[in-house]
């Protein structure tokens, strides 16, 4: 499971050629957001090495947006890689690019609210009190999902999801990307994550 949240971030990242090269395959629209929302190509790859290690391993990106982690993992992996995404515009520009990918076997784009980011509610004209409420309740629900995932699943998060992982977690892995100025980490579910080495 991979799980991010884009907050405190540097002013702007500089884009390397291969993320422009894919921003060029989006409508023109959603690209103006990519520098800000979609996962550098670079992150993407060190994600998909935590995420998916060998063949056959199911992967859900939790706040797909044009899929652009799912489609690296796919180009870059033997998993099976699946996006929820509550925005419908941003679910058919990634299935549409995993068919033009060549990826559409190996990826699924799903429509949903998934509990995901609690900051993209509105910030202004909101009632602050509730707005906290609101954050708090979606940080609870997934620490709730998070702790009732089975012994062995990987979640990865970069910068974070808002809250504390639950006790049952084990931190694996975490590395600060410069370039691209993120934290990404690897936790692994249960008592069983501390038999499990990762490469460096
Ligand atoms: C930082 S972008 C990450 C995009 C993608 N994971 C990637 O790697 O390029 C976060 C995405 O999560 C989506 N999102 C936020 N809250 C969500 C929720 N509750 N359910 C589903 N998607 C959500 C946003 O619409 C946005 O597209």
């Amino acid at each position: 499971m991979a799980i991010s949240m884009r907050r405190n971030l540097p002013e702007r990242r500089a884009t390397s050629t291969t993320d422009r090269a894919f921003d060029r395959l989006l409508p023109e629209a959603l690209r103006r957001l990519s520098y800000m929302h979609w996962t550098p190509i670079e992150v993407a790859i060190r994600a998909t090495t935590l995420l998916c290690p060998s063949s056959g391993m199911r992967i859900l990106d939790v706040g797909s947006g044009v899929g652009k982690l799912c489609m690296v993992g796919a180009m870059s992996s033997e998993g099976l890689w699946y996006g929820v995404e509550q925005h419908e515009t941003l679910v058919h520009t990634a299935c549409e690019l995993a068919g033009a990918l060549g990826v559409a076997d190996r990826t699924r784009f799903l429509h949903g609210d998934d509990l995901y980011n609690p900051f993209e509610v509105p910030l202004f004209d909101v009632d602050h009190g509730q707005h906290l409420l609101d954050f708090r309740l979606k940080v609870a629900g997934v620490q709730d999902r998070l702790a009732a995932l089975p012994e062995r699943a990987r979640v990865v998060t970069l910068q974070g999801f808002g809250g504390v992982m639950p006790r049952s977690y084990e931190l694996l892995y975490h590395e600060r990307i410069a370039a691209a100025g993120l934290d990404l980490a690897l936790w692994v579910q249960g008592a069983a994550a501390r038999t499990i080495t990762e490469p460096s």
